[in-house]
């Protein structure tokens, strides 16, 4: 497994690789590895591409008062569980390689990116559209690999690559949680055991919520508020947000129909923790 830490040898071992027939494949994350990222790494391999990790924690994507300085960084460790999964390539930039001076220019989705995660986090879109777009340009992968667990994300990278003509496919992973149900973050330790426990209850909630799905509740009012309490009920954790959105567009649902995704975001302490359930209504 190679590691670059500059743009020029990455696009050369790219260009490489092509030559010799090889497609490419990314995979984008911030480091800190789990299961979550590996199973990315996983699906990317199944395609037989020379498999291209980003390790980059982007300051663009962090507000003032969110984590960037003291977000995990440990690049050994992630080194040898990449090279454990398959990885053929990390890139692993210093801050001024990806932006040496003021960045002026950025890529900006509209509506997609103002409800959910990017009400409470203005500007994080902007900033995670901005650098993977600077990615793409970079690796210029066939196939590029993104997790459902940040389903908002996904929902906007994909339109990005619509609306900009990418030649690129974007591929959704489904959640990878573990055996306990929490979904797996890098932010998961931050928790303090008490908050690790208390984390159940979103997937708790989430489960719950399906079962009422199931059982014929299509109101999406109902069925947010009825998570905020048991959230409320079973936890100290703060709601950020409980919404019900079609799985396709963001919009709003009243009526569940069609696919729609229940998006939850609450913290424990200083760490906030997201999930969410995809949901096919009838
Ligand atoms: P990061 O949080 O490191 O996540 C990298 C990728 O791993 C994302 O596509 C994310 O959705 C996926 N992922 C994380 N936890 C997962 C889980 N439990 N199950 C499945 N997939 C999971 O997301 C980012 O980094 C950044 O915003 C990035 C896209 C790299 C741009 O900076």
């Amino acid at each position: 497994m190679i590691i670059c830490k500059k743009i020029s040898a990455v696009r050369d071992i790219v260009k490489e690789q092509r030559g010799q027939g090889r497609s490419i494949a990314l995979v984008p994350t911030m480091g800190y590895l789990h299961e979550g990222h590996l199973t990315l790494v996983e699906e990317a391999r199944k395609s037989g591409a020379f498999v291209v990790m980003s390790i980059f924690v982007n300051p663009l994507q962090f507000g003032p008062n969110e984590d960037f300085a003291r977000y995990p960084r440990d690049l050994e460790r992630d080194a040898k569980k990449a090279e454990g999964a398959g990885v053929d390539l990390i890139f692993n930039p210093e801050v001024e390689e990806m932006y040496p001076a003021k960045n002026l220019t950025h890529v900006e989705v509209d509506e997609l990116g103002d409800s959910l995660c990017g009400a409470s986090r203005p500007g994080h879109f902007r900033g995670v559209t901005t650098v993977v777009s600077k990615l793409f340009h970079i690796v210029q992968p066939d196939r590029a690999y993104f997790g459902q667990k940040d389903y908002q994300q996904y929902l906007i990278i994909c339109q990005m690559v619509k609306d900009l003509n990418f030649p690129i496919e974007v591929i959704g992973v489904p959640i990878v949680r573990e055996e306990d149900g929490l979904a797996l973050s890098s932010r998961n330790i931050y928790l303090s055991p008490e908050q690790r426990a208390e984390a159940l209850v979103l997937q708790r909630s989430l489960g719950e919520a399906e079962n009422w799905f199931r059982q014929g509740e299509r109101s999406a009012l109902t069925i947010e508020e009825r998570i905020k309490e048991l959230i409320r009920n079973e936890s100290s954790g703060e709601i950020d947000y409980v919404e019900i959105r079609s799985a396709e567009n963001l919009h709003r649902v009243e009526q569940i129909e069609g696919k729609i995704f229940i998006a939850l975001a609450v913290r424990f302490g200083s760490t906030r923790l997201i999930d969410n359930k995809v949901l096919e209504g009838m």
